[in-house]
């Protein structure tokens, strides 16, 4: 049994041979906002994040740049990927390599487990195998080459020549689990998700499933077969198995009780591997299968998936450095449906920064406060009697969080954000028909201003808790503006789920400057 209120997600651990770009980088921001999401609604919570490291890719890369490999994954991780999550505000709890001993014990002690179970047996094979993916291709994602690589055979995802492999491998029974899964995905409707992900994966299965090969004599850069050390152990069973290692399995049992199932949120190039093959292994060890698998969709640039052996490949920094770490966490989060493919397009990201952000959200922010130091000595005012159009406010606010965390629940972070935003919107047309400037005019309207501004305010506390798991480093600013860090305790520590409830900001609280959330950028 799991602890209630456990919640343990994952991203895909990276290949490092890569520089991150914004693929990565969305994966990564839409699992820390659910998981900062999950923190701030009190459930037990662990994310984690990684990098893959090693494998055929790798090694050849290493060779190419005259350096061992483990010497070129660990220049790549420290100077590309920590930097990432940083870049990103991203608050990951772990962060796991597969070249770590932590991982490579537990791997080779998980390996043995497969084999005195059985569901592990030497055999030979013969396939077209692709480096880029680090997999033997079906037959449906192999196609004829053209231009430099006519009369090939191609990997249909990456472009590039198929090699043919002939090995002596170590089996994984995974024939034998079609119906066990097909099982899984019927009884837990949600195991897979979208729905398009699910049915996908549902009619692979259904096809039948072919043994895998899961280790590789050619070469050595991989964690060794524990009895057959002219052996590695195919990487992608390596990587899969981070999401255990990481929390202690076959060390930490205690640990492991405690975060064991997770939730996996992936790309869906990747979903197969998470969706069918490593809930076999996972059955076969005797253990608990994930609690989910969410795929969700491409980046593409130009109408192609973005992607480094592409050249299509956009880092991270190119955004930040001239919008910032929020504009990318919400632009991504917000514009595109979790679970579909969505274009990105600096024109797109530039329009929502200036509409959304700096005049919807930033513009509100900025205007409450000045008004309340201009109208009230910088004190959040006591609230008179309310009206239907006060009221009104008070059931949107309401409504929203509970939308939003509703939505979280389906892993859909876009439409949490639409529903959040539904309180930009309404305090935007409140301020703008109540005309504090207006009854700031009038001193018979002190009270009327007072409830006003009060409304406002308090719109904007729930705003900085509901958003804050979206774009921490804006709303710290503005709970810091609000006066609310003296008053309410920490950002990070208020409760999602009780932001709906109205009148938490204290009246009396002092409102701080507030410089501008979301600054006008210079368009290149
Ligand atoms: O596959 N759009 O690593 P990887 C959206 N090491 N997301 C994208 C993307 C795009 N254009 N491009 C990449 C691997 N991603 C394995 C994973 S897990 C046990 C092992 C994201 O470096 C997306 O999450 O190729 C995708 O699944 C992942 O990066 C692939 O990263
Ligand atoms: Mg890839």
């Amino acid at each position: 049994m799991t602890s209630a209120g456990s919640f343990y997600i994952t991203t895909p651990i990276y290949y490092p041979s890569d520089l991150p770009h914004i693929g990565h980088g969305y994966t990564s921001v839409a699992v820390d906002t659910l998981a900062r999401w999950h923190r701030q609604a009190g459930d037990d919570t662990w994310m984690l994040t990684g990098t893959d490291e090693h494998g055929q890719k790798m090694l050849r890369a290493a060779v190419a740049n005259g350096v061992t490999p483990q010497q070129w994954v660990d220049k790549l991780v420290n100077e590309s990927w920590f930097p990432l999550l940083t870049t990103l505000d991203v608050a990951n709890d772990d962060f796991i390599r597969t070249t770590q001993p932590r991982h490579e014990e537990a791997v080779q002690a998980f390996f043995q487990a497969l084999y005195d179970r059985g569901y592990i047996y030497a055999g030979e094979y013969e396939a077209l195998y692709c480096v880029g993916c680090e997999e033997f291709k079906p037959e449906s994602e192999i196609v004829d080459g053209t231009g430099p690589f006519e009369g090939l055979k191609v990997c249909a995802i990456h472009s590039k020549p198929l090699e043919l492999l002939q090995e002596k491998n170590y089996f994984f029974k995974l024939s034998e689990f079609s119906d066990k899964l097909l099982e899984l995905y019927k009884t837990e409707p949600d195991f897979v998700r979208p729905d398009s992900a699910r049915n996908e994966v549902v009619s692979f299965v259904k096809q039948g499933l072919k043994d895998l090969s899961i280790s590789r004599s050619t070469f050595d850069w991989g964690i060794k077969v524990p009895w057959d050390e002219s052996h590695v152990i195919y990487v992608w069973v390596d990587a899969l198995l981070n999401y255990v290692t990481a929390i202690g399995y076959g060390t930490d049992d205690e640990n492991f009780a405690r975060r064991w199932p997770a939730y996996h949120v992936v790309g869906k190039d990747i979903l197969r591997f998470h969706a069918v093959i490593w809930p076999a292994l996972l059955m076969a060890a005797g253990l608990e299968v994930p609690r989910g698998v969410f795929a969700h969709g491409w980046l593409l640039v130009g109408g192609e998936k973005m992607s480094k052996s592409k050249l299509t490949g956009i880092a991270p920094t190119e955004i930040t450095d001239v919008f910032g770490s929020d504009a990318y966490r919400f632009y991504f989060l917000s514009a595109i449906p979790f679970g579909h493919d969505g274009s990105f397009s600096w024109e797109d990201l530039s329009a929502r920064y200036q509409a959304e952000l700096a005049n919807g959200f930033g513009n509100l922010a900025s205007r409450t406060t000045a008004m309340i130091e201009r109208y009230f000595e910088g004190i959040v005012p006591v609230p008179g009697e309310y009206t239907e159009v006060d009221l009104a406010v008070q059931k949107t606010v309401a409504d929203a969080a509970a939308a939003a965390d509703a939505a979280i629940e389906r892993f859909r972070i876009d439409e949490a954000i639409s529903a959040i935003w539904t309180i930009v919107d309404e305090l935007n047309g409140y301020i703008t028909d109540n005309e504090p400037w207006v009854l700031a005019k009038d001193d018979a309207q002190r009270e009327r201003l007072g409830t006003v501004l009060y409304t406002a305010a308090e719109g904007l506390r729930a705003l900085a808790v509901l958003l804050s798991p979206v774009m921490p480093i804006a709303t710290e600013k503005l709970w810091v503006a609000l006066g609310a860090a003296t008053s309410l305790g920490r950002l990070q520590d208020q409760s999602v789920r009780e932001a709906g409830t109205w009148g938490a900001l204290k009246p009396g609280t002092s409102v701080n400057g507030l410089a501008p959330l979301f600054p006008r950028v210079e368009q290149a």
